[in-house]
């Protein structure tokens, strides 16, 4: 059975490629390297030994991406490739809505005329908007604050009214709560261009010296200890969930949670990576962040019972594999 990756290179992409290999699927990789480099390849070789196939080509574009599907029959798909920073979305929204729609647009495209019958998408929590958790994939999309998660919004729209009109076209739409950590390995993990925007990334430079502070986004919010409340999920837990909802899509649309259950706080999670670690993270406490929620945290009920998959790896796993990446790295 093979699979096709876009974005398969990237931080998410590349730890399902090495659960779909561990679970003898031939993956299909399709990347534009916009955010992420070729050395993965060879990195997921290392952690695989299996090398697999790659295109360097961007999803959006109908001719090349056809050429793939020609080239080889898929068992389903799994779409990763997108533009993923919520402040950069706000600067440049028309990159964003063109590569994250219609992306998707081709590739449901695509899948139609090749009876490609599986697509899991990648979603974010962020679709949920601002509403109290525990938050459960019934509840009603809430309209966003920037054009990256109208961006999720409007892709899980497009792929909905697809399946509904097309009865053997089945699409599961995971919704991602905070995935961080890194193989166990350090041969892959999130390794952004620039600073960071995100948490994790952000401590585990500042960890090795690279950045001299972290800035913690508000500690006045109505939560454990003021600061802002995440689910955080490890990377290898999130890629394994994406095994699951490939084996458990049948017919129609799926919607479910990746995440753990459980918030963590700013602070919690930046004492952990020290206790952990043994490393010193500097910090100061700044004003909040705009668009930043104070609590997010998922139902995970729907995904343990409709496919039996649950979040095993632990914060402290998730620190120290962040960690682990970090020293591997350049
Ligand atoms: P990432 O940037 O590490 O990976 C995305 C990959 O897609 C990159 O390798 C990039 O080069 C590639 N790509 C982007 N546009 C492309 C295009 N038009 N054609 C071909 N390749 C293209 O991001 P990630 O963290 O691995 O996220 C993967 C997906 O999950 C994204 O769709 C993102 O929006 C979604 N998501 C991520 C998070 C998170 O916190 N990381 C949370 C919720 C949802
Ligand atoms: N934070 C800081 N300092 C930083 C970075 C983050 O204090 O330098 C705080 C934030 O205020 C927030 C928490 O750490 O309280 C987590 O922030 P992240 O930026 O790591 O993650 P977000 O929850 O803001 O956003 C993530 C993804 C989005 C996705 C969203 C879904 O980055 O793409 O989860 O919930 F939409």
């Amino acid at each position: 059975m093979t699979i096709l990756v876009t974005g398969g290179l990237g931080f998410i992409g590349s730890h399902t490629v090495v659960e779909l290999i561990k679970n003898n699927y031939e993956v299909v990789i399709a990347d534009n390297l916009a955010n992420s480099k070729l050395e993965v390849l060879e990195r997921l070789y290392q952690i695989t030994g299996v090398r697999p196939i790659f295109y360097q080509i961007d999803v959006t574009d109908e001719a090349l991406v056809e050429e793939i599907f020609r080239k080889h029959k898929f068992a389903g798909l799994i779409h990763f490739a997108g533009l993923k920073a919520v402040g950069e979305s706000v600067e440049k929204p028309l990159d964003y809505y063109y590569n994250n729609i219609v992306s998707t647009m081709v590739l449901s495209k695509m899948c139609l005329r090749y009876q490609v019958d599986k697509f899991v998408f990648s979603s974010s929590a962020t679709v949920y908007g601002e509403q109290p958790s525990p938050l459960r994939e019934d509840m009603e999309l809430k309209p966003r604050t920037n054009p990256y998660g109208e961006t999720k919004a409007i892709s899980e729209r497009i792929l909905i009214d697809t399946a509904r009109a097309n009865e053997n076209f089945a699409v599961s739409l995971l919704r991602y709560f905070n995935p961080i950590g890194a193989h166990e390995s350090g041969l892959i993990g999130e390794d952004p261009n620039g600073i960071p925007n995100n948490l994790m990334p952000f401590v585990t430079k500042v960890a090795k010296g690279l950045l001299v502070k972290l800035s913690v986004f508000g500690h006045d919010y109505d939560t454990v200890d003021g600061t802002g409340v995440r689910d955080y999920i490890h990377v290898v837990d999130l890629a394994r969930g994406h095994v699951r909802a490939i084996e458990g899509l049948d017919t129609g649309v799926s919607i479910y949670n990746l995440g753990t259950g459980k918030g963590t706080s700013v602070l919690e999670l930046v004492n952990a990576f020290i206790r952990v670690n043994g490393v010193d993270v500097p910090y100061e406490f700044v004003g909040r962040r705009s668009g930043d929620v104070a609590t997010c945290f998922a139902d995970v009920s729907k995904v343990e019972r409709e496919l039996g998959w649950k979040a095993e790896l632990t914060i402290e796993d998730m620190v120290r594999d962040a960690w682990g990446f970090e020293q591997g790295g350049e």
